[in-house]
């Protein structure tokens, strides 16, 4: 009896440090956020700052675009309606290939 108990400890022990290890994740993102991200580094970093929240060397700082606002902006280069943007020029590209990604990339900037 006592030797089976010992059994049953040990390999709940077991289990409970592989579960520990398998959830110990490189980044904390969600799969939707970390593609947004990959979307990011490739496609925005070249004008916006590769940390969102700060102004890069051309764009504003994006953090917390709205899935709206990257929709309007990306496929057509216009704001969602009432949305004050932060920069009155007109130098960003419309990227209409990213409109799959849009969730994603709303997801990462959050
Ligand atoms: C060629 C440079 C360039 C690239 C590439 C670029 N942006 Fe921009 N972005 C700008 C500039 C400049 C502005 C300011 C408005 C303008 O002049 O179009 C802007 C504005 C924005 C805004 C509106 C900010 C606000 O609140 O007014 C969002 C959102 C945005 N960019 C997201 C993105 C995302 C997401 C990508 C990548 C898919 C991207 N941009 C790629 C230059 C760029």
């Amino acid at each position: 009896m006592g030797g089976l108990r010992k059994v049953l400890f040990g390999s709940s022990l077991l289990t409970v440090a592989l579960g520990s290890v398998a959830g110990c994740g490189q980044e904390r993102l969600s799969p939707g956020a970390a593609r947004g991200r990959q979307v990011y580094l490739a496609q925005c970093v070249a004008c916006h700052a590769i940390d969102p929240s700060k102004p890069g060397p051309v764009g504003p700082a994006v953090k917390g675009a709205s899935r709206e606002l990257l929709e309007a902006k990306l496929l057509k280069g216009t704001y969602p309606p009432g949305y004050k943007p932060k920069r009155p020029t007109t130098i960003m590209p419309p990227q209409p290939q990213i409109a799959p990604d849009i969730a994603a990339l709303a997801d990462f900037l959050k």
